[in-house]
């Protein structure tokens, strides 16, 4: 495992992780849905995939046993990086590294990789010039043709219910409680997806929408103790997420 260190931002998530969000849940449906569309297509074009922002690494079973040739996964947490390398560990996956740090600069080199997913990180960006940086970042890494598979906040039904306005347009804004406090996240519109792809050099795949009503989310007592209240408050709220998917023209 590479360590290129982090950020304080990175340690944000540390009390979810530790907390065990994520642990013992299915690998979300998006990227095994995504995995049984593209698999072939991305194995054909043969390299490595980076998955940005890995999390705890509730997914690495899906992109593990779609067969790619490497994985490497990317996270700012240490954390959730451990919780990766045992995962790893536990299940001999020969084809996967780990690199502890920023995907805003993951030191991937041009064109060295046939697909990337980014799985509800790339809203944590603090606006759109920052987004547009990063989706910069992401054509560079990918050989023309490579896959950019992203699921990100949306401006729609974002029913936020503890947090400070970064931007006028209450798009990029500042979470004010709870253990993810201090975190800046950017909701993207439909409009800015279309401009992002045209401006990077993307042919638009797919972007199509979600809305989802938050339900119980259950972490460790210790966890519900601190901020059961606030997350109770948001259940019943509406979220909407975009499901992005992009071809490096
Ligand atoms: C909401 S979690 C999603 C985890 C995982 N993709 C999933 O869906 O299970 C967001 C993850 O992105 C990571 N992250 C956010 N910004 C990052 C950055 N600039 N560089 C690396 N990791 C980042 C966080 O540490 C966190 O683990």
């Amino acid at each position: 495992m590479e360590n290129r260190g982090n950020g304080c931002q990175s340690k944000r998530f540390d009390e979810e992780y530790l907390a065990g969000k994520y642990e013992g849940k299915k690998p979300a449906k998006i990227v095994c849905d995504w995995n049984l569309e593209f698999g072939d297509y991305i194995k054909e074009l043969g390299g490595q995939i980076a998955v940005f922002g890995i999390g705890p690494g509730r997914n690495l079973p899906s992109y593990a046993e779609t067969g790619y040739a490497q994985i490497i996964g990317i996270d700012f947490n240490s954390v959730a990086i451990e919780r990766c390398q045992k995962k790893v560990e536990e299940n001999a996956w020969p084809n996967v590294e780990l690199i502890h740090g920023d995907w805003k600069k993951s030191g991937l080199k041009t064109k060295s990789c046939v697909a990337i997913f980014a799985i509800n990180t790339l809203q944590f960006v603090n606006g759109p010039e920052e987004a547009q940086t990063v989706w910069q970042e992401v054509g560079r890494i990918l050989v023309p043709g490579g896959l950019f598979l992203a699921r990100v906040n949306s401006d729609r039904f974002s029913e936020h219910t503890n947090h400070h306005n970064v931007s006028e347009d209450g798009k990029t804004y500042q979470i004010a409680e709870g253990s993810r406090k201090g975190i800046i996240k950017h909701c993207y519109s439909e409009d800015e997806l279309k401009n992002l792809a045209k401006k990077t050099g993307f042919e638009i795949v797919e972007i199509s929408h979600r809305t989802h009503l938050r339900t119980e989310n259950k972490l460790s007592p210790e966890y519900m103790e601190k901020y059961g209240d606030l997350i109770n408050k948001r259940v019943g709220t509406k979220s909407g997420k975009w499901r992005v998917v992009f071809k490096k023209i």
